[in-house]
């Protein structure tokens, strides 16, 4: 895909996603305390989490953070359907509340499998937070506890999530158009 054929609509601007992060937050500490081990995955919700925990931050609580990569995409737009770790926690979750922190919910195989992983390895509480839901999408039955937008059908990049490896830069969440 060469860049020149495409232009990029935004779906979510910075301000929006801003106000968003702090009412999630808002939610966050008042249904899970001040004491939370956010687990993000890796790596499309590094850029949420960054933001999301200092949002945390203002709405009382002191995290504590560690991050896990999951593949299920190649380089494509297209998931293989099966999730693999690719780089595993640093510390263990046993007796932890987790909040696990993704970029997309699509099919739900990547959240149900991080959330049952956890959970055999003795996590005390696993909820998720999501930025963005694309709800038409599921095949695995898994629903988020915090979301941050409902997403269109559409393959979006910007705010950590990728094309490619591409796009991960962007401060606003878009979709690319083929230009006409
Ligand atoms: P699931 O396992 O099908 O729920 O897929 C979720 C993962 O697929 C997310 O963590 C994203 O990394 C990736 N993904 C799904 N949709 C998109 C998209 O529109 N843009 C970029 N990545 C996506
Ligand atoms: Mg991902």
């Amino acid at each position: 895909m060469s860049d020149e054929n495409l232009r990029l609509e935004v779906l979510f601007d910075e301000k929006q996603i801003d106000s968003r992060n702090r009412e999630l937050a808002r939610q966050i500490a008042q249904s899970m305390g001040k004491d939370i081990l956010v687990v993000a995955i890796l790596k499309g919700s590094f850029v949420f989490t960054a933001d999301l925990i200092r949002a945390l931050y203002h709405a009382g609580c002191r995290p504590r953070v560690d991050f896990m990569t999951l593949s299920s995409y190649g380089k494509g737009t297209k998931s293989s359907g099966k999730v693999k770790v690719l780089r595993d926690l640093s510390e263990s979750v046993e007796g932890e509340k987790v909040l696990l922190v993704d970029d997309i919910l699509e099919s739900g195989r990547t959240m149900a499998f991080a959330r049952d992983l956890l959970r055999s390895r003795g996590a005390e509480d696993v909820r998720i937070c999501i930025l963005l839901d694309k709800p038409g999408k599921r095949i695995v039955d898994v629903d988020a506890d915090f979301t941050g937008f409902e997403c269109p059908d559409k393959f979006v990049v910007g705010y950590g999530l990728d094309y490619a490896h591409y796009y991960r830069e962007l401060p606003f969440i878009g979709h690319l158009v083929p230009e006409d």
